[in-house]
């Protein structure tokens, strides 16, 4: 079977991007046959970003919630939290030590960091954690750890894919052997970057996203009404091509219903009615998981269970892993 591997940083809510981007695929490639499904919660990672740890806590109940209510069974997904596998960071070190320092530097969120910096006339490293500037390795070692052949993710994840395959194929080649699988970027063509209210990708760090079920269904539809549109006006045409609202509907919609959507923009349809429109269709599909959703996120035993579980299962596969490439690389223990 084909191993898929995902998952996202719990430093904060998960919003339409991260549903559309990341858990709907996700959960809908895991009940096909031919798949083997691994998705977690990323709270190593969530370390070098937030140094909140209630809101850490908060993001991996979230998070783990949305995804159980998005309708992923953990019988049939392993399903764990990042920091219940400490293979994970004994891997990242093996991968640490075959990682050109070179490739780092030229990860995009380190980059970001640096360049700004340069702009505001400071010291080019100033304020970048060690962390930050691991975080591809420690994801290649997510990744590795369980020789997954496709991680499905959003754009802004591709150079840390091709990282871990990078990283992956030094490792083969100074220890002589295929150690590690080769994983594969996926990308979903048509809802690869969901815009968020300012039109910018939506995302956390710009805090322009519009939740999932945060808020409940008032929320939502404040997010939407906020959404922002040029200054056209009722019976005037909209260009729906520039336009982040048509971008999010279809994102929920069937091609039928995105084409009607297309042309009611053109027709001229007011932009508050347009919003409405939008609403109504997320709505639909996001009250039924809203429901379960408050159900799970009432009990958080539940959930703690369900993760333990999945990182009895998800260490099963990583721990031989780990204990043959301890062999392989000179780390055999004396018995
Ligand atoms: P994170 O938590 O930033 O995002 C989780 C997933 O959601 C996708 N995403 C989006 N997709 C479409 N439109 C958007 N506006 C949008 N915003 C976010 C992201 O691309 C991602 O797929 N480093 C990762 C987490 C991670 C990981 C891994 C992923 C850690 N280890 C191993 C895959 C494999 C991250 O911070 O994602």
């Amino acid at each position: 079977r084909t191993r898929v591997l995902t998952g996202i940083t719990t430093t904060g809510t998960p919003h339409l991007g991260n549903y559309v981007g990341a858990i709907r695929p996700a959960v809908a490639a895991s009940l096909r046959p031919e798949v083997d499904a691994f998705y977690f919660m990323a709270d190593y990672h969530a370390l070098i970003k937030s140094d909140d740890p209630a809101r850490i806590e908060r993001s991996r109940l979230e998070i783990a919630a949305t995804w159980l209510a998005a309708g992923l069974d953990p019988d049939r997904v392993t399903f764990y939290r990042q920091s219940d596998i400490p293979e994970i960071p004994e891997l990242t070190w093996f991968l640490t030590c075959v990682t050109a320092k070179g490739l780092l530097n030229r990860a995009h969120a380190y980059k970001a960091a640096v360049d700004k910096n340069s702009e505001a006339g400071e010291d080019a490293d100033a304020g970048v954690t060690a962390g930050l500037y691991m975080y591809p390795v420690l994801m290649a070692a997510d990744i590795l750890a369980f020789d997954a052949h496709k991680v499905p993710v959003g754009r802004d994840q591709i150079q840390h894919i091709e990282m871990a395959r990078d990283i992956a194929q030094r490792f083969n080649h100074i220890y002589g052997r295929d150690y590690f699988v080769l994983p594969e970027v996926v990308i979903e063509e048509q809802v690869a970057t969901l815009p968020g209210l300012d039109g910018r990708k939506m995302s956390k760090s710009y805090d322009n996203t519009i939740p999932l079920f945060a808020g409940g269904q008032k929320h939502l539809r404040d997010s939407i009404m906020r959404i922002v549109t040029d200054s056209r006006l009722p019976g005037e045409a909209k260009d729906p091509d520039s336009s982040s609202l048509f971008t999010i509907f279809r994102a929920f919609a069937t091609e039928a219903e995105a084409g009607a959507f297309h042309q009611a923009l053109l027709d001229g349809i007011g932009w508050g009615e347009a919003k409405q429109v939008l609403f109504e269709r997320i709505e639909a599909d996001v009250a039924p998981m809203r429901e379960r959703y408050d159900e799970l996120m009432a009990r958080p035993e539940r959930i703690e269970a369900i993760l333990r579980e999945g990182a009895l299962k998800a260490r099963a596969i990583a721990a031989p892993k780990i204990a043959a490439l301890r062999d392989a690389i000179g780390l055999r223990s004396g018995a």
